[in-house]
């Protein structure tokens, strides 16, 4: 299978010499085409900073990041530029919509920045709003829409540039669950109806459960990873809380 993501050997130290940290101690992994993965750890074990490398919001000590054969950690300027823009799409923990533009506007913006022609972006934004189940919605303003339905416009707009790869940091974190397990369904539909390749950084089970590959660390190393397979998602989750368990139960100490 062709591989989308290619993690190679890499390294991402802060501070100085007197007092560093080894945020990231040589990890390396591979994400295929179409794939959903988890990446969980304890609070502190890096995984922000391994998805700030990817998303290149952070740069690698040492190392190379290959997303669809090309070395992101080389990018500079107006390439790089432009690989944020249409290679990766971002879901935030808080979604980040703009208040004063409509649903359709936010969904739009990354291609209207694009100068893609206005009957393409019409059509890319009905389509995948259609996937989503909130095309009745897309004339509204983020205040009037439930907390679910931004969500789902968040989904779209990470999705409407079709990206190489949709990254997200925790992106339950701040939801009770019943959002939890709507914006965890909206991923699901991107990833099996929309052939999304997703990364997703959580420190809950429940969550992780709903990818495909669970990639544990711990103090900037893998540690472990599990696959899904034909498993059902009770058990894989059940499964992945015995890896809790394994690293200590300390995976949970910040919820
Ligand atoms: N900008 C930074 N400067 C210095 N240390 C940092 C910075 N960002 C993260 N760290 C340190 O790197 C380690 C990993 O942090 P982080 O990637 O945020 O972990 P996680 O997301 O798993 O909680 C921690 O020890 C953290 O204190
Ligand atoms: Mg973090």
């Amino acid at each position: 299978m062709e591989k989308r993501l290619r993690i190679q050997d890499i390294e991402k130290y802060y501070g100085n010499k007197s007092n560093m940290t080894k945020a990231i101690n040589h990890i390396s992994f591979d994400v295929n085409d179409g794939e959903y993965v988890s990446i969980m750890g304890a609070s502190g074990s890096g995984k922000s900073t391994l998805l700030n490398c990817i998303s290149t919001i952070d740069r690698v000590t040492s190392g190379h990041i290959f997303l669809n054969n090309v070395d992101i950690t080389k990018l500079k300027g107006k390439r790089l530029n432009q690989l944020r823009r249409e290679e990766i799409g971002f879901i935030f923990q808080d979604f980040n919509l703009l208040d004063t533009l409509t649903a359709f506007e936010n969904i739009a913006l990354a291609l209207t920045i694009q100068k893609v022609n206005y009957k393409d972006i019409d059509r890319r934004v009905h389509d995948i709003a259609s996937a989503l189940g909130i095309d009745q919605v897309l004339q509204k303003y983020p205040y009037e829409l439930s907390g679910g339905q931004k969500q789902r416009v968040a989904c779209a707009r990470a999705m409407v540039t079709k990206p190489s790869l949709i990254l997200a940091d925790e992106p339950t974190g701040a939801l009770d669950s019943r959002s939890a397990r709507m914006l965890l369904e909206c991923l699901e539909v991107l990833n099996e109806q929309l052939n999304a390749t997703i990364l997703m950084v959580t420190h809950d089970a429940f969550t992780a459960s709903y990818s495909q590959r669970v990639i544990f660390i711990k103090d900037g190393q893998i540690f472990n990873e599990i696959k899904k397979g034909d498993k059902t998602r009770k058990q894989f989750f059940n499964e992945i809380m015995d890896i809790q368990t394994l690293l200590g139960g300390e995976l949970n100490e910040d919820i």
